[in-house]
């Protein structure tokens, strides 16, 4: 398999209806890639058999340990998300579009494959760091290898993988604009919602905008900023 949309599904089912809307999504997108979603051993049979019966093919991954405090973690729901990581070292992939299970996609995306790996979108927070829920990656045993070299080592200023990738790949906001995703392609909700509500832009936001990322606010889950549940 060369290119795939990959997706993670960790500590348990909560996250379920995201992959689930996400799948559709990317259905409705048009796209013929493959769909893949990475799933840890806590992760239901019957979640399983929903994703499989959507045409999700499964890959179970081994989830990784948050190596930061519990105290600098922004929410606790990143206590889960390293396991993300997996993905870069996914086996018979070349090149993978990795979404967040809170992302979802409004327009075709297969452009992103002919980016190059390592391409993110800016983060809204901080936009000279990037957001780490839409990431164009090439996987290799030796990336993988030396993401988990650096997990011991390199901080992260969320105290999630974000943070983490940030300083593990320091130079993203100097390389050539090819790395840089335009903002439409990982576009926040809150920023979404507030665009808009603006009737003279609501045109050009509408046409520009390829991926709403929940990154606050899930919304199958309460309408709180810790994203309802805590997970
Ligand atoms: C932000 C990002 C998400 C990431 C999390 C932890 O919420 O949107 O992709 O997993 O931070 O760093
Ligand atoms: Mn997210």
């Amino acid at each position: 398999m060369q290119h795939a949309y990959v997706t993670t599904l960790c500590g348990g089912d909560a996250y379920l209806p995201g992959v689930e809307v996400l799948g559709r999504s990317l259905v409705a997108s048009g796209t013929r890639e493959p769909r893949l979603a990475m799933v840890t051993s806590d992760v239901s049979t019957e979640a399983r058999a929903r994703l499989r019966a959507q045409g999700w093919e499964l890959v179970d991954v081994d989830s990784i340990e948050n190596p930061l405090a519990e105290t600098v973690q922004l929410y606790p729901r990143f206590a889960k998300t390293f396991t993300k990581l997996r993905a870069f070292g996914l086996a018979n992939t070349s090149k993978i579009v990795l979404l967040d299970a809170d992302t979802v996609v409004l327009r075709n995306i297969d452009d992103l494959f002919e980016r190059p790996g390592f391409a993110a979108a800016p983060d809204f927070f901080l936009p000279d760091r990037f957001n780490s829920g839409v990431m164009v990656v090439e996987p290799s045993p030796e990336l993988f290898a030396r993401i988990c070299e650096a997990l011991s080592s390199v901080g992260s200023y969320d105290g999630g993988d974000q943070g983490f990738l940030n300083e593990f790949f320091p130079d993203w906001y100097a390389r050539p604009v090819s790395y840089r995703l335009p903002a439409g392609y990982n576009m926040h909700h809150f920023v979404f919602q507030f665009l808009m509500g603006h009737a003279s832009l609501k045109d050009r936001v509408l046409s520009e905008v390829r991926v709403l990322h929940f990154t606050l606010q899930k919304p199958w889950m309460g309408l709180t900023l810790s994203g309802g549940a805590e997970v």
